[in-house]
């Protein structure tokens, strides 16, 4: 298959590139470079299956459009600012790249999805008059939004069902940005699938303060600094590791059955860590560890922990890489690539 990464460049994007490009895809990826670096990309850019890689910024539809030149049956689209606090304080630029830029690949995406159907865009679209014709021309468009849009919860497992709450511009912009991916579906019977992500860490995530908890810990305890634990500690989290994510993802794009289409999943382990104890773990008696104020209380959820019920049912996934192994080699690579 061809197959378009946006975000392609970034953390779980850099991963998924890999695990397309093992799976036997022809990859194309574009990324901004707005918070990536092309060195995320260095050990998988002479794959022959790699076959091009585009700076570029989603918020133009002319980019958007030149990226469309060739078909893809399947696009991955990640690419989004990710940062809560970023949102609070300049919610513009993450509208602008959560929805806006989500609006554009979709829109070239629905273009691709008429030009193969033989349907002429602009006419009047009415599923029920040409659903016969759409059998096996429709490529699948996987959405990752994130488990950030679920409001608060008891002690269950948050599942798919589950309501969600914008408590940040953030979470705002991706419950936006999945309901018009889904719209998608039911307006024009597009094969759109919407990923929900819990706290994923591993190698390649960001170290300093724009980075995962994890990320950000394991930099620390590596250089014998404190851990700064913000609020009580209490909260929890589900993580999931980067290449498990990245095969969820892959999966999701992968699987050409109907059923799969319309579907929302959680990427969760099923399991949480509070990140007191996610501190003191890797402090290991090492390093203090320390409390300070939380900088955005109002938009921080205490619990976190995704059912993983529904994407074991219908995707067949399972996560294969413990905390303490994804531990281990997140701080492997960490002191590999001396932070
Ligand atoms: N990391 C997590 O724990 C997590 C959890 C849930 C969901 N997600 C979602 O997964 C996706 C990937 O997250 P990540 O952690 O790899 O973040 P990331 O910032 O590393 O990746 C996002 C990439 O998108 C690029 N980008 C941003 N705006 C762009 C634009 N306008 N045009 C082109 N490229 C642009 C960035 O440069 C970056 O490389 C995001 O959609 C994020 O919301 C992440």
């Amino acid at each position: 298959m061809r197959v378009l990464v946006t975000g392609g460049a970034g953390f779980i994007g850099r991963w998924l590139v890999a695990r397309l490009l093992t799976d036997g895809h022809r990859v194309v990826v574009v990324d901004d470079y707005s918070n990536a670096s092309p060195e995320n990309l260095a050990d998988l850019v002479d794959h022959p299956g790699l076959e091009v890689v585009v700076e570029g910024d989603l918020r133009n539809p002319d980019v958007v459009e030149r990226l469309f030149a060739v078909d893809y049956d399947v696009v991955y689209h990640l690419a989004a600012s990710i940062r809560v606090q970023d949102s609070i304080d300049d919610p513009r630029t993450t509208f602008d790249n959560d929805v806006v830029a989500t609006f554009h690949v979709l829109e070239a995406a629905r273009r691709q999805y008429f030009r193969l159907n033989g349907l002429t865009p602009g006419e009047p679209f009415h599923l029920d008059a040409v659903a016969h014709r759409l059998v096996d021309r429709r490529p699948r468009f996987v959405f990752t939004s994130t488990c950030m849009v679920y409001g608060r919860a008891g002690e269950q497992a948050i599942d798919e069902a589950h309501p969600t709450r914008p408590a940040s511009p953030y979470a705002a912009s991706k419950i936006a940005a999945e309901n018009l991916v889904l719209s998608y579906g039911h307006s024009y019977g597009m094969a759109v699938r919407v990923a929900r992500p819990f706290n994923t860490y591993g190698p390649y995530q960001k170290s300093n303060l724009e980075g995962g908890v994890v990320a950000i810990f394991l930099a620390n305890a590596l250089a014998g600094r404190p851990l700064c634990v913000k609020g009580t500690g209490e909260q929890t989290r589900d993580l999931l590791y980067v290449e498990d994510c990245a095969r969820f993802l892959a999966l999701l794009g992968e699987r050409v059955d109907a059923g799969l289409d319309g579907a929302v999943l959680n990427a969760a382990t099923g399991e949480d860590v509070s990140i007191r104890d996610l501190a003191e773990r890797i402090a290991a008696g090492a390093v203090p560890v320390t409390h300070v104020p939380h900088d955005h209380p109002q938009a921080e959820i205490m619990k976190l922990v995704g059912d993983a019920h529904r994407a074991r049912a219908l995707l067949g996934f399972t996560p294969q890489v413990s905390l303490d192994e994804g531990l281990s080699r997140t701080l492997a690579f960490l002191a590999a690539h001396s932070v």
